[in-house]
């Protein structure tokens, strides 16, 4: 009996070494991904910083959810703060103090927004460019026209430091943190996207969706752990037995027509109940045409 436990002890041993040294290699090779350093082409693009520019642009920052990270000033706050995942920071993106530099610009907005890199040129952690480097040349500068011009917030922010549950997904390609390494930096950006209600302008929104509900919006596994599964948003999900009407109750007050209530956290539905009618009706015509 005592020699059974001896080597029980012996081999449980070596399996926390191994697991130990294994960590060490996935901690040392995600950080090299993290400390790259990147350099695109500069592109040019045309801005206007007229009033229905500007009020495209603060469409844009709500129905993207730019202020469910940054905050509803664009401030920048800490998105979550524990032992596993980690310390994830979305940045001040004012000029105030703990903000951008004061001599941030537009190369560097496109820079964040087209390639997910800072000014230095490595990578953000946790930023979404894969989603917002598909955004149409005219939707982009107004975006970038409006964030420019955002009244100055002074908030000084801890730095971001990533816990073992976010390193190890990021290994496994598990969680999205390095938006720069699944961007297609060589293809250019549209110059006008569909603003005509129907299905292309669902499938150009619906982008802001696939972050979650998966490229083909079919869902799949929690988006970490501790999440609820994040279902399929196609017809043939739950979106397939409801109608317009049904989808439209559901992303503007987060309650479904099956009776669930998806809570913010969740399923950002204060984010969707800001799309306008069109673009909510353009979503359902996009994803109930999805088999
Ligand atoms: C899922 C959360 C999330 C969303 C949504 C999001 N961001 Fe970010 N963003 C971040 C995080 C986190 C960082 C900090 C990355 C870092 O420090 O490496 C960041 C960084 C940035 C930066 C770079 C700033 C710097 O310090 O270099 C810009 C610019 C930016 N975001 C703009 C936007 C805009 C505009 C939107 C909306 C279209 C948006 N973000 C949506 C999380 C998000
Ligand atoms: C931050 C992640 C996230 C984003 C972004 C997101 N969703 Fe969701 N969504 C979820 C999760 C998680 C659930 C399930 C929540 C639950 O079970 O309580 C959900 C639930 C839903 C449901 C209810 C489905 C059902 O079967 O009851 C619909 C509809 C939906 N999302 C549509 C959308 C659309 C459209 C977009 C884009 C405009 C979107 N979601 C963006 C995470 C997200």
């Amino acid at each position: 009996m005592k020699k059974f436990f001896k080597w029980t002890s012996i081999i449980l041993g070596a399996v926390a070494l191994l697991l130990l040294v294994g960590y060490a290699v996935v901690a040392m090779r995600v950080k090299a991904r993290i400390g790259k350093n990147y350099s695109f082409a500069k592109e040019e693009i045309r801005f206007s910083r007229d009033s229905s520019t500007l009020a495209r642009g603060r469409h844009l920052v709500a129905i993207k959810g730019c202020q469910d990270c940054h905050g509803s000033d664009l401030g920048g706050k800490v998105m979550n703060d524990d032992g596993a995942l980690g310390r994830l920071v979305a940045s001040n993106l004012t000029k105030g103090n703990g903000g951008l530099p004061q001599d941030y610009n537009t190369a560097d907005w496109l820079a964040a927004l087209r390639h997910g890199i800072n000014h230095n040129g490595t990578p953000l952690i946790f930023m979404p460019s894969h989603e917002t480097t598909l955004l149409s040349q005219q939707d982009m500068s107004a975006l970038i026209a409006y964030c420019e011009q955002v009244p100055k917030i002074d908030r000084m922010l801890p730095t971001n430091e990533l816990g073992p549950v976010a390193i190890i997904m990021t290994h496994f390609d598990k969680m999205p943190l390095l938006s720069v390494e699944k961007i297609d930096h060589s293809k250019p950006m549209i110059a006008k996207a569909d603003t005509v209600t129907g299905a292309a302008q669902g499938k150009y929104l619906a982008v802001s969706c696939t972050g979650c509900h998966r490229s083909d919006l079919k869902g799949g596994e929690p988006l970490a752990p501790g999440f609820p599964p994040v279902p399929d948003i196609t017809s043939s999900g739950h979106v397939g037995k409801w109608s317009e009407k049904d989808f439209l109750t559901t992303l503007t007050t987060g309650k479904t027509p099956e009776g669930h209530t998806l809570k913010n956290e969740d399923m950002p539905w204060k984010m969707t109940a800001q799309y306008t009618k069109p673009e909510l009706q353009s979503l359902y015509r996009y994803l109930s045409s999805i088999r």
